[in-house]
Order: structure tokens, then sequence, then C-alpha cells
């Protein structure tokens, strides 16, 4: 969508997949949809380096809502939950320096339950903008899929004649995908980044299954993705319950890859250490956010290893190796068999950053070079060409 925003991907906290639906505020107040929590993870973004890492958003999703509108038709929060109502809160997330998102649904209901905005988009969209609301989550449960575009194109045209910038997150190809193939060009042309598969939960087998959906449908995915749209394959989920170690650095390494929206769904409030220092590596980050604005590919799979390249500025490549062998240990992958190898024709500089930062230096063509990659963790290096003599390298998005 061309209205100046999303030109690298968003980076951001979301609620869902760590607080869900929990409005039980009487007995679990830290944990339950409410003003308190968006503070706190604003306040927490501020003091331990989020904001600094490049994470800005700070999102409601689904449940906050009133479940009647009020006498004008209008949206209103849980009065309960939300007795300052959305307007201070945005005030509040805007002193720290940060954006509010919120959330809404194009059906009758929110996937949850909630009031949908059908029949009331124009008056969502200006209350928005009257809170001065930063991003619009938009949902698109309980409507017949064949009105699901119409209704995304809709929310898209009142966002912009409110005046006012706001980030549009949508959900159009997923709620497709089940009936017919999605119009890629028209989604890019309304929405900011838009889910394509399944929600992300907190295990590794859900990890797995959205690299595989976006691996399998990476011709049609990919080449949608640029500044100003991008795919998102759901949330990070890197500093909850479900994955090791290795797996959290193989979605933070992915979703770099991927050029995917940045948007964690955790409890920044207490985080492992080695979490928060994965979603706050700068040079992952780098990757993630690099101004060509390319999404990467999957350019080889065998053994038991897949490789992910994604094209970066400066004619540089960002290589991931993904040891997706689940039984024994860390097996060497031998990087001249990297499709995107042919880029160091004589020579490349190599930087390697996960699992470890490491400068390798530079290495020729002709390399024996192997390197371990544990079991479903991943590898992530940079390759710099050295006079690079081939020029139309017949890497696949040339
Ligand atoms: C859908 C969305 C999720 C979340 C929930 C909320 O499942 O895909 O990301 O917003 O609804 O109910």
């Amino acid at each position: 969508l061309d209205n100046g925003l999303a030109l690298t991907p968003t980076m951001g906290w979301l609620h869902w997949e760590r607080f869900m639906c929990n409005t039980d505020c009487k007995t679990d107040p830290d944990n339950c949809i409410s003003e308190r929590l968006y503070m706190q993870m604003a306040d927490v973004m501020v003091k331990e380096g989020w904001k600094d890492a490049g994470y800005e958003y700070v999102c409601i999703d689904d449940c906050w809502t009133f479940h009647k509108r009020d006498a004008q038709g209008r949206l209103q929060a849980d009065p309960d939950r939300f007795p300052s109502g959305i307007k201070k809160l945005a005030d509040y997330i805007h002193s720290k320096g940060l954006k509010l998102g919120i959330y809404a649904d194009l059906g009758y209901k929110t996937c949850g339950g909630y009031p949908g905005s059908l029949g009331y988009h124009e008056i969502d969209a200006q209350t928005f903008a009257d809170w001065d609301v930063d991003l619009l989550k938009y949902d698109g449960c309980y409507l017949e899929w064949k009105l699901v575009g119409e209704g995304y194109i809709n929310m898209s045209k009142a966002l912009n004649n409110t005046g006012k910038s706001i980030l549009y997150s949508c959900e159009w190809p997923l709620y497709v995908w089940p009936f017919d193939k999605p119009n890629y060009t028209a989604i890019r042309e309304t929405c900011n980044h838009w889910r394509n598969y399944a929600d992300v939960y907190d295990s590794w087998s859900s990890i797995k299954s959205i690299l595989d959906w976006s691996a399998k449908y990476q011709d049609i995915i990919v080449p949608s993705a640029g500044p100003g749209g991008w795919n998102d394959p759901d949330m990070l989920v890197i500093g909850n319950f479900g994955l090791s170690h290795d797996q959290q650095e193989s979605q933070m390494a992915l979703w770099a890859i991927m050029a995917a929206p940045l948007i964690m769904s955790n409890d920044l409030r207490d985080i492992c250490p080695r979490s928060k220092a994965l979603l706050q590596n700068k040079y992952i980050i780098a990757i993630n956010q690099d101004p060509l604005g390319k999404q990467g590919y999957q350019t080889s799979k065998g053994n038991d290893f897949e490789v992910w390249e994604r094209p970066l500025s400066e004619n540089r490549l960002a290589m991931a190796v993904m040891n997706r062998q689940e039984i024994g240990g860390p097996r060497r992958f031998f990087l001249a068999a990297a499709p995107g190898w042919e880029l160091c024709n004589p020579k490349c500089n190599i930087t390697l950053i996960l699992p470890k930062y490491q400068e390798l230096g530079v290495v020729p063509l002709q390399t024996d070079l192997m390197l371990p990659v544990n079991p479903s963790g991943t590898m992530l290096l940079t390759l710099t060409p050295l006079q690079n003599t081939l020029q139309d390298h017949k890497l696949r998005w040339n």
C-alpha cells in the first residue's frame, strides 16, 4: 500500500499469541487485556532497549472492546479494562516515542466474538483516527469469503479518507486461500502487510508448518513483497515456552530472510536474556530491514538441510542454512553447496551471524569450508562478493 508506511517490515509487539483473549482482570490482573498491559510493555520497551533496537508498535489484538457500540454506533473500549480509554492510551504510548496498534474485523463479529465492523467501517476508521491510533490489524472472521476482498478495500479507503497515516495490517489472503488463489496485486495495493497462513502457536511444529507453507507457495507470494507491502508469517514467539534456543534462532533468522514484520508476542516484563539478545540482535534486524526490500527464497533443500537466501543492498546476500534433522548432533554444511555461493566468484567476505557473530574473512570460490548447524537450528551469514565479475549471476530473483 502506497501510504508512505512500512517501507521496511514493521517492528513491534502484539498481545495475541501470548495473552490471547484473557479478560479476567479480577483474578489475573497482570496478564489480562487491559490498558495496563500495553502501558507496561511500552515502559519496558523503552527501558530495556527494545525501542532502540527498532521495535516501535505496541499493538492491541482482539477482545479489547465493550460488547456493544455506543449510541452513535462507535466502538468503545471495555470500560473496566480500559478505564482511561484508547485516546489516553495512545497519548501515553506516544509520550514514550512509540506507536499504538489496534484490532478490528470486517465481518459481523471479530474472531473472538466482539463487535465486527461490517456496516461500520467508515465510523470505525474515523474513531481510530480520532483516537490517534497508528496501526490497524483488520481480521476477516464472520464474513463470506467472496466479500472479504471488498471488505479489505473498503477499510483501506476509509483509513485513507481520515487523512491520518495508519499502517494497515490485513489477513485477506488467509481467508481466500481455502477457496481461490488470492489476487496479490490487489492485496499489495490495499495493505501494508498481509497474513497468508494459519495463526502461529508457541511450538516448533507451528514454525515448521509456516516455513513449509512459505516455501511451497514462494513463487506466488515472494514477488508481491517490497517496500510498503510485506508477507506476514505471523508473530515472533521467541521468549515464550515452546521453542528451544536453536528453534528460536531459526525463527528469527528465517523471519529476517522472509522480510517479515518482526512483531513479537511474548512477555517483555519477564524474558530470558538469551531470547532478548536474539530479538535485539542488530545484525539479524539489519537483514530484516535491508533497504533493498526484497524477500528471500528457499533456494535448495536436501540431506535434511534447507538453504534460504535473500538478496541485500550493495550486492550482498544473506544466507540461512537450517538443519531439519531432529536426531543426532550438529551436522556440518558444505558452504559451497549453497546456490548463492556462485556470488563468491572469485571470492567473498563472509560474516557469520548465527549461531555466534564471527568475521570469517575472505573465502575463495573454491573452498572446503564446512560449518556446523545444530538440529532444528539455523546458521545465518552474509556474503559480500569481492571483485565480482559475474554481473548477471543466475540467482533466481534476477
Ligand atoms: C484470528 C487471527 C489471530 C488473532 C485472532 C483473534 O485467529 O488470525 O491473529 O487476531 O483471530 O481472535
